[in-house]
């Protein structure tokens, strides 16, 4: 490794640590709260030193980072070998851990174990779990044990096979309805904010006016008190078709694929490594090594 970690220093001295009160200070103050997800060491100190307000360990990994289909085959390990490294990389922002699909859903006492694990082990600040009314229970229990939840509702992606596809949520009467008494159960339960994902801007504006919480939107339009985007969406590294409610802020993969490119170009060239970039003896060892390599020329050997 050719760099050694220097001390975090935020650019403009402002940083302070978020936590799950200071979210609903920002709500008060109608500040908008930044959240990005991050999945490793490098982009967490990226994104932390950036100044976004929370850093999500989301399960959007399975896809991003190991390349499943969907999120419903990532692990609670695979995903805390991840929440760990982003840990080391985190100072200010909140940290919080996706649990994956099936490390909640089969009962509170298995949730409350295994988010402690992405507290114990991995560091997370708060874990997030996706459902509202029929998981307002089992979430109250969690937060009884002392564990910070956020909740996630809308178009939840762990239950891609119920709902027939990825589809936006809440779009008739029924289904705003829902999402209404999902964000009240949520709001009643405690949680630190609320991911809406993938629901009406009207919607989203309607629970965001009715409930207390923060609420975060993913294609869930401006009148959210926050907004979250995944990390490899706003730098074009996720190779697929984008949502429509995706920015794309940079470039990485042809970034990164012209630097591989131009690498396997000059080492086939012998343009690389240069002198400049190769690492030479000391004068008297050279000097040295010089003699010797002459007497045994003139021995013949
Ligand atoms: O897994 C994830 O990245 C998420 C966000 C999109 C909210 O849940």
């Amino acid at each position: 490794m050719s760099l050694t970690p220097i001390d975090f220093r935020p650019p403009d001295g402002s940083a302070h640590k978020v936590t799950t009160a200071s979210l609903h200070e920002l709500k008060v103050h109608h500040e908008p709260i930044t959240c990005l997800t991050a999945y490793d060491y490098a982009t967490a100190r990226l994104v932390d030193e950036a100044g976004i307000d929370i850093v999500l360990v989301g399960d959007s990994l399975a896809q991003t980072m190991l390349g499943y289909e969907n999120t419903l085959s990532v692990t609670v390990d695979e995903m805390l070998h991840h929440v760990k490294a982003v840990r080391r990389g985190v100072r200010n922002a909140l940290l919080v851990a996706d649990m994956p699909y099936g490390s909640y859903q089969a009962n509170p006492l298995n949730a409350i174990e295994n988010a402690f694990r992405f507290v114990k082990e991995g560091g997370a600040e708060a874990v997030k779990i996706e459902g509202g009314e029929k998981r307002a229970d089992m979430i109250r229990q969690i937060i009884d044990a002392e564990i910070p939840v956020a909740g996630h509702i809308g178009l939840t992606p762990q239950s891609v096979n119920v709902m027939g596809g990825y589809k936006v949520q809440g779009k008739n009467l029924s289904g705003i309805e829902q999402l209404m008494r999902d964000a009240i159960a949520l709001d009643r339960a405690g949680v630190a904010c609320i991911y809406l994902e993938g629901i009406p801007r009207e919607v989203a504006a309607m629970i965001t006016a009715e409930v207390s919480t923060p609420t975060i939107g993913i294609g869930a339009g401006p009148e959210c008190d926050g907004q979250v985007l995944v990390f490899h969406d706003i730098v074009n590294l996720t190779f697929g078709h984008a949502a429509k409610f995706v920015r794309q802020y940079a470039d990485a993969s042809a970034l990164i694929s012209n630097a591989v490119r131009s690498f396997r170009a000059d080492v086939k060239s012998h343009q690389y490594p240069s002198d400049e970039e190769s690492y030479h003896l000391p004068k008297e060892t050279r000097a040295g090594l010089d003699t010797v390599l002459a007497r045994k020329r003139a021995m013949g050997r």
